[in-house]
């Protein structure tokens, strides 16, 4: 297959309308997309990415009426959440409606929907005319891409098109919130916090898996944002033991050691929205361990240091 690219929207929109695949920014991280009613565009996805069927996928649209293809009802705390934070980097996961085949929703009776502010994207899922179905823009495992020439090294020849624009404002996936019952569940760290989410439903918690219950997101358990080098979280105020040479690091503050390559961000924000690309950064240079500095666990710090373990455990 020949992967187009292009930085016009209504040509990577023609593509989705003929049930290809098209890759497209927001301001999360790229997102592949497809129709979400066209099943076997929907499978096109899963085939590119090799992604486990189980692993449910989020519905972007670009018009807050759109929910009602999706969903059969929006509940009072769903209506808050996207009074407050859409469009923005929050997925709300909601009763899914029967014109949604599970192959989008890896068999659940939910759907994942999230409306992203950046303006490309919207240009793009407007002229689409339906909600576009999409996981990160990787192969599955690898770091979600933050720039199209990341999305292209995993995909060339895997999606229809991918439609060119600058590189992600967040760097990190939206934070997913399951709104189907009474207390608002937190699934997935993103760049709108715990704290965020509970100053507008005091109740929302995060999610703990009951042991032998099904998973409520089932792709927080698959191998997730790991490059091949090996991650070593680090705090600043405690020396490497047995440091290898031909590392890398990357963090807000400056170390003693000599790193092959080093990042040093300016802020926890900056810091998130550079580390997928630093960690493919790493692998291309062949860099074999990747130190990262641990950050305060609030604002978008919750997420990072919840990227960082899961690429440390991998
Ligand atoms: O920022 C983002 O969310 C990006 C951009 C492209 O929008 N997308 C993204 O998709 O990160 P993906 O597929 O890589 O991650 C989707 C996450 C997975 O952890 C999945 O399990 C969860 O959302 N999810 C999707 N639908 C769900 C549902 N119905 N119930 C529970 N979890 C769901
Ligand atoms: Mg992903």
């Amino acid at each position: 297959m020949k992967t187009v690219l292009t930085n016009d929207p209504l040509e990577a929109a023609e593509y989705i309308k003929r049930g290809g695949i098209v890759a497209f920014p927001t301001e999360t991280v790229y997102g592949l997309g497809a129709n979400v009613f066209d099943e076997q565009a929907v499978a096109k996805i899963f085939e590119a990415k090799r992604r486990p069927a189980d692993n449910p996928l989020i519905a972007h649209i670009s018009e807050i009426e759109q929910i009602g293809e999706l969903a059969t009802k929006v509940t009072k705390n769903a209506g808050k959440f996207i009074r407050s934070f859409f469009p923005g980097p929050l997925t709300i996961v909601l009763p899914k409606s029967d014109a949604v085949p599970y192959i989008a929703t890896a068999g659940l009776e939910t759907i994942g929907v999230r409306m992203p502010r950046f303006e490309l994207a919207q240009c793009f899922i407007a002229a689409c005319g339906v909600p576009v179905v999409a996981p990160s823009a990787n192969l599955s495992g690898r770091p979600s891409p933050t720039t199209w020439q990341a999305v292209a090294e995993d995909l060339d020849g895997r999606a229809n098109c991918i439609l060119q624009g600058d590189p992600t404002e967040i760097g990190l996936e939206s934070t997913v919130v399951d709104c189907t019952g009474d207390i608002p569940l937190l699934l997935r760290q993103g760049a709108v916090s715990l704290a965020q989410l509970q100053a507008i439903v005091p109740e929302t918690r995060n999610y703990e898996p009951i042991t032998g219950e099904l998973p409520k997101s089932p792709g927080l358990s698959h191998r997730h944002y790991s490059p091949v080098a090996e991650v070593i979280i680090l705090d600043h105020k405690f020396e490497i033991s047995n440091f290898k040479s031909g590392a890398a690091y990357i963090g807000v503050n400056e170390r003693g050691e000599r790193f092959q390559v080093t990042r040093i961000c300016l802020s926890a924000e900056e810091y998130a929205s550079a580390i997928f690309e630093f960690f493919r950064e790493c692998d291309r240079r062949g860099i074999k361990t990747i130190y990262c500095e641990t950050v305060e666990e609030t604002g978008i710090g919750s997420a990072l240091m919840d990227r960082l373990r899961r690429a440390a455990e991998g």
